[in-house]
């Protein structure tokens, strides 16, 4: 049977899903938003790609994160939002944000990666085909790039938003200095930055530590939060080994030796943790970031409807008493 055309829900913005201003802009983003890096490439099937991109925005889930190279294969996450996008959500295509990056590995020779002007203006046009979209809604350079000289990578970024290929753009994972260096490049070329997107979760505070999210805020500028859930290792994924098909049992960016005894020790400390303030692990992961109003989205993974479902219910509880963040720092780092 032929799949049935797609209707939105009309109760997607009744209140479930809350949005928060990124930075000093006009843009309000969804406090979840959902990333494509993984489960969505074409070895994976559509009809679970589009199960959950549509349980994602029926739910208040504007915000799509990708980047040129998310699949396996290289682009096919991108070739999978397009043609959702022209199966079911054009209709709805200015009720979303929808993101791109380029910076790492995309195509062999020397214009296939970094930061160069080259790279960065062919992989967007590329991107665009791939999405069946005019625009993107954030355009990021997925890293810093050492070699290039900052004002050329910027520049392109500035130059996307002229020629209207992007109406905003955002930098990942660039360093402190060098982050101040885009914040105030971009803002004195009319092109604010709208938005630093950095790895941070419960065990992973590096951010945090170096000023960065505190730095964005200053500058006005939105903090979204990647691998929030530390690739699953935060949820109940491997409470009781490690299953077929998850993550570590895949191996390539989650390695299965880093799910050691003493780890599953702590996360089961946490989940009963979580579970006395009447949530999921996977829930009092997300809480645990979105308690800093600096930190304007959590870009979730999934694999599954269930996962995305579990996801949502942390916006129930976002508050967290001093003890409760005694007890999580003692469990994970005592
Ligand atoms: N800017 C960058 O450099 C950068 C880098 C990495 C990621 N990102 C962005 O951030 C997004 C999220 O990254 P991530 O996938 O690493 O995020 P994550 O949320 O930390 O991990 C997602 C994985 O956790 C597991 N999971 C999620 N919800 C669960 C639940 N309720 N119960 C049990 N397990 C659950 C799933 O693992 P299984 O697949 O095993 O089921 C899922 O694939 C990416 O898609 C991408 O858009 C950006």
């Amino acid at each position: 049977m032929i799949n049935p055309p797609y209707y939105a829900s009309d109760s997607r913005y009744d209140g479930e899903m809350k949005y928060e201003r990124c930075g000093r802009s006009g843009l309000l983003l969804p406090r979840i938003s959902l990333g494509m890096w993984h489960n969505f490439g074409d070895v994976n099937t559509l009809a679970n790609s589009r199960e959950m991109l549509h349980f994602a925005f029926d739910h208040g889930i504007t915000c799509f994160d990708l980047a040129n190279n998310y699949g396996p294969s290289y682009g096919s996450a991108e070739e999978t939002f397009g043609l959702i996008m022209e199966k079911s959500f054009r209709p709805y295509r200015d009720e979303m944000v929808i993101t791109t990056k380029a910076g790492h590995d995309m195509w062999p020779g020397p214009y296939g990666n970094w930061g160069s002007r080259k790279y960065l203006m062919a992989s967007l046009h590329q991107s665009l085909r791939r999405m069946k979209l005019e625009y993107v809604d954030i355009f990021y350079s997925h890293r810093f790039d050492p070699e290039t000289p900052m004002e050329e990578t910027l520049q392109a970024l500035v130059d996307m938003v002229r020629q209207g290929k992007a109406l905003y753009v955002g930098i990942s994972q660039w360093p402190y200095e060098a982050a101040q260096f885009a914040y105030d490049y971009l803002a004195a070329h009319d092109t604010p930055c709208l938005i630093y997107q950095g790895r941070s979760n419960m065990m992973d505070r590096e951010k945090e530590r170096e000023g960065i999210i505190r730095q964005a805020a200053e500058n006005g500028v939105g903090y979204t939060a990647f691998s929030p859930l530390e690739q699953g290792i935060l949820t109940d994924r491997y409470l009781n080994g490690i299953p077929q098909g998850s993550r570590a049992s895949i191996g390539k960016f989650l390695k299965a030796d880093r799910i050691t005894p003493e780890l599953v020790a702590r996360l089961r400390q946490l989940n009963e943790l979580a579970a006395r303030r009447g949530q999921s692990l996977t829930q009092m992961s997300l809480a645990w970031l979105l308690k800093d109003s600096n930190v304007t989205s959590v870009i979730i993974g999934s694999s599954s409807v269930s996962q995305i479902r579990d996801s949502l219910g942390c916006l129930n509880n976002l508050t967290f008493s001093p003890e409760e963040l005694q007890d999580i720092d003692r469990i994970l780092f005592g």
